[in-house]
């Protein structure tokens, strides 16, 4: 599988999410512009000693990363808020692509409108909250994709 961060600028979250990758054997790919220094001391606590068995990616923006990415096979994903499906609803894929937007900002409105069949939200259950933790948001679609494939790999 792959997680996508556009823009990421929380470097706790990062950290979680190269974690959880690390686990999991997700590639990671971190798109600019980022809000935090990737020697931030937060990022590194965060990631622990795990970064080293990460496999990750940089790139320079979003044209950058789906100019070599988004061929006619690559399934993205779009996870934000407020999406016409239930993340539970997709059929996920080895290799798909689970992209998640920025703490401040969420994914761009045009990205999630041009792919509206791949927006998917997770259900809140309190309309005063705006959205949930992106690092949380990792996890739960990550896992969901997971066990559809039977936890295949997994101790
Ligand atoms: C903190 S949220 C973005 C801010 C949010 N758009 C707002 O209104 O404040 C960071 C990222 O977490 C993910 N996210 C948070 N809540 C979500 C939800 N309920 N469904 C799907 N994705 C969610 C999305 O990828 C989002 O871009």
């Amino acid at each position: 599988m792959n997680i996508v961060l556009v823009e990421p600028e929380i470097p706790p979250n990062t950290g979680n999410v190269a974690r959880l990758c690390a686990a999991t054997r997700t590639a990671l790919h971190l798109i600019e512009p980022f809000g935090f220094k990737l020697d931030d001391a937060q990022l590194k606590r965060a990631g622990m000693d795990y970064w080293r068995h990460v496999e990750w990616h940089r790139w320079k923006n979003w044209r950058a990363f789906a100019s070599v990415h988004r061929t006619a096979t690559a399934r993205f994903w779009f996870i934000e808020s407020q999406g016409p499906r239930l993340y539970a609803e997709a059929d996920f894929l080895p290799g798909d692509y689970l992209i998640f937007g920025r703490e401040t900002a969420g994914l761009p409105k045009s990205l999630l409108e041009e792919n509206r069949e791949r927006w998917l939200r997770i259900p809140m259950f309190n309309g005063q909250s705006r959205s949930l933790n992106l690092s949380n948001c990792a996890a739960l679609v990550l896992f969901e994709a997971l066990r559809q494939q039977g936890f295949n790999g997994g101790i």
